[in-house]
């Protein structure tokens, strides 16, 4: 599937689902909204790390609109690419915050390292970047630049922002292949991933909403047949439905071509949708680190609520901001790279 091409009309899916999803956006932002007082009073906004939105509202006023027509010309030729950048923001913050580390091209460097081989979208972030330089030179920082890509990626779909994204983010100067420990293991158990997510500030909530971005996208075939082809190679992750064990060790076989992919989300996973859930719910989530969502009381309740697509976005929205807020670099801190994928020599 990875690579593979679809018109962003294809089947009239997107055209003919696009009332519904204005719908339904209008509708997760009213309850967002009706959120926020709540949020703040418990605190979340106060923790707020020196960004702000529209961080460029005079120093490059342009940068939103060149951000989404960028993002939104190469999603609208590749289906591929949302995922790809929110991926990319998620590994991006959870390996020394998020400061574009992860773009960075030198020697081990953190790219190079096996959880991010399969990481991608950035060519998109060169060319918005590009772009950017040429409208205001040296000001807008790659790090929001992956932050911005990942929300317009998504909004393609909804010809609106799900989410909000704050601004004023620097670019760190180190990148190193041993950093990237702090990912999470697909082969995770509950309290593994609420481990890494509360050493990044993050917390049960944010662990069951942000793992929702599994509704789109694709795994590589080796995130999967661990489960599939247990011990002797006969025996299957008793966590997995039979049914959807057949289906996957069919995209799957065993040994599996090395850029076999499968869907993360069986059932539409072309859409950001809340069906990642009730999936889950149904032993169909595709990672051991999916299934895990069900195997912890709390978590599986929030894996009920957030099978409501109106609780999904509030909660995946809420969520990102905190993601976007890691160990950000500010202020004097770091620096605005002029190319993404190397730091300043001058
Ligand atoms: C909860 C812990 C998580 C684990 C263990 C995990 C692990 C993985 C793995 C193993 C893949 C497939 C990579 C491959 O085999 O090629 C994947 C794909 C993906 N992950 Fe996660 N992930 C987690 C959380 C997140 C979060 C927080 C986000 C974003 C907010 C995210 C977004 C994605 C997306 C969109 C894809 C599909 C990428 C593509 O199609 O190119 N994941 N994840």
């Amino acid at each position: 599937m990875r690579g593979q091409t679809q018109t962003a009309s294809a089947g009239g899916r997107w055209r003919g689902d696009g009332a519904a999803a204005w719908c339904w956006w209008w509708v997760a932002v009213v309850l967002l909204l009706g959120h926020l007082p709540s949020c703040a009073r418990a605190g979340l906004l106060e923790s707020n790390p020196g960004l702000a939105y529209n961080f460029y509202k005079n120093s490059c006023p342009s940068v939103d609109s060149i951000v989404r027509s960028v993002t939104w010309a190469q999603v609208a030729a590749n289906p591929a690419l949302p995922a790809r950048l929110l991926r990319l923001h998620f590994h991006d913050c959870f390996v020394k915050g998020c400061d574009a580390s992860i773009l960075l091209d030198t020697a081990q460097s953190e790219k190079t390292a096996a959880p991010n081989l399969s990481v991608g979208g950035y060519e998109v972030i060169d060319a918005i970047k590009a772009q950017l330089e040429r409208a205001c030179p040296g000001v807008v920082s790659c790090a929001d630049i992956v932050a911005l890509a990942a929300r317009d990626a998504v909004s393609y779909q909804f010809k609106a922002s799900l989410w909000q994204v704050e601004t004023g983010r620097r670019d760190g100067t180190v990148s190193l292949a041993s950093n990237t420990g702090a990912l999470p293991s697909p082969f995770a158990g509950f309290a593994g991933l609420l481990q890494s997510f509360s050493d990044r500030g993050l917390n049960l909530t944010d662990l069951v909403a942000l793992s929702g971005a599994h509704t789109i996208g694709v795994a590589s075939c080796s995130s999967v047949t661990p489960r599939l082809y247990q011990g002797n190679a006969s025996s299957v992750d008793p966590l997995l439905d039979s049914a959807y064990a057949r289906t996957l060790m069919s995209s799957c076989p065993n040994p599996s071509p090395a850029s076999a992919t499968v869907a993360l989300d069986g059932g539409t996973p072309f859409r950001f949708d809340s069906g990642y859930y009730t999936r889950v719910q149904q032993r169909q989530g595709t990672l051991a680190s999916d299934a895990a969502l069900a195997q912890n009381a709390a978590a599986a309740q929030m894996v009920a609520d957030l099978t409501n697509p109106i609780k999904f976005y509030a909660a995946f929205s809420m969520s990102m901001k905190k993601m976007g807020r890691v160990d950000v670099l500010t202020g004097a801190n770091g620096q605005i790279r002029k190319q993404c994928r190397q730091v300043n020599t001058s």
